[in-house]
């Protein structure tokens, strides 16, 4: 892949005119998308609770209703913003609870399985709280993620709803809100001592490791060597702050750069609970970092997803960020796991990469 292929966005011919996407940012070529853009009756104000690049608010839109998006990741803003210019929706970054409530007559929501139970149900309350009373929440998934539970869990909460369509495992249903649901407290916290320091983490549902910290990040963290104080420390796909937190915490002046939403809350409330700081950005990948803003050190344990190349695509533009935003003899240190091939992709970007702990987990570092 070429330093910039990743940022580039893929254009979908449709009868509407041309749509933007994103590979590897949610909603692209996700067939649950185009199932519930299709079933959807579009009607008044409608919310769409998880738009990922915009397929269904962009057919609900072209059928007259008035949209708003409201998505959490930066990759998939990045083309929904441009959809929903070209087809005259509104799209802006935020969660799916971030919503106004009792104001929309209709919401879509794909059900966000894949971020976990807890941010799926909380999603599902959050659009039937942003509905008017009567309102129709209109939901999509796929029977081998759990839909047949959400569903029946959406109905004891909101009120009656029926299946109607289905294709292979993928589900449709409405729903009438007859209630008014109460979100459940959605914050969680954990304290751990990482490089000897005591530190409060705060999380929303949704983000990784949650409840504890990943223990690849663990190894990231003995593999680096001291950083005088005010070290510049540029963490890549930062979460709720995992590295950034212990690297702020010893004095480095750490930006923490971050695709999703629920991450980049959790990483400013742990900030704040743990009274520290450090310069945070919502970003795909290093889109929000001027260019020629340099460090001293990067760290990432980056996203993968077995068998998922797309994924992988996301770790590869990692590596070359690391090495646009790295100073001359500045480190790049990568944790992942053994199987995980990252030694020719950094020797190919670096001209340079070595091991420096291995187990579970290896660390690799590339020096500029
Ligand atoms: C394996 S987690 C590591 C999180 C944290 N650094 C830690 O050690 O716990 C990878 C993080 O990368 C974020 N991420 C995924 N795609 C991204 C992108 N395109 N740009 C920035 N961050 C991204 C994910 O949301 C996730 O928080």
């Amino acid at each position: 892949m070429e330093p910039s292929a990743y940022h580039r966005l893929q254009t979908v011919p449709t009868p509407w005119g041309p749509f933007r996407t994103k590979p590897g940012a949610r909603g692209h070529a996700d067939p649950r998308y185009a199932f519930l853009a299709e079933g959807l009756e579009a009607e008044g104000r409608l919310l769409d609770a998880n738009p990922g690049v915009g397929w269904v608010a962009w057919s609900a839109a072209r059928k007259g209703a008035r949209v708003v998006a409201i998505e959490p990741s930066r990759a998939a803003l990045r083309a929904l913003v441009q959809n929903a210019e070209a087809a005259g929706f509104e799209a802006r970054p935020g969660l799916p609870w971030e919503a106004p409530e009792g104001v929309f007559d209709a919401a879509a929501l794909v059900l966000p399985a894949e971020r976990g139970s807890r941010y799926t149900m909380a999603a599902v309350l959050a659009a039937a709280r942003a509905l008017r009373p009567g309102g129709r929440l209109w939901i999509a998934g796929d029977k081998r993620r759990g839909f047949d539970r959400y569903f029946k869990e959406a109905q004891a909460a909101v009120g009656y709803g029926r299946v109607l369509a289905r294709r292979r495992g993928l589900r449709l249903a409405v729903l009438e809100k007859e209630r008014h649901p109460r979100l459940p407290e959605l914050w969680r916290g954990f304290e751990e001592t990482l490089l000897g320091k005591r530190l409060r983490f705060r999380t929303l549902p949704g983000v990784f490791s949650e409840g504890r910290v990943d223990p690849a990040s663990r190894m990231l963290l003995t593999a680096l060597p001291e950083l005088p104080p005010g070290a510049r420390v540029l963490d890549l796909g930062a979460g709720y702050g995992a590295l950034t937190l212990p690297l702020a915490a010893g004095g480095a002046r750490v930006t923490a750069l971050e695709d999703d939403l629920a991450a980049l809350r959790s990483l400013a409330a742990s900030l704040e609970a743990s009274g520290l700081a450090a310069d945070f950005r919502h970003s795909d990948v290093d889109e929000a970092l001027p260019e020629g803003e340099t460090f001293a050190i990067v760290v990432t344990n980056p996203p993968f997803h077995v068998g998922g190349s797309v994924i992988l695509d996301v770790a590869k533009a990692f590596v070359w960020a690391a090495h646009r935003h790295l100073e001359t003899g500045g480190r790049f240190y990568l944790v992942a796991n053994p199987f995980l091939k990252y030694e020719p992709l950094m020797e190919g970007v670096f001209g340079n990469v070595r091991t420096v702990r291995s187990g579970r987990y290896k660390v690799l570092l590339s020096v500029r």
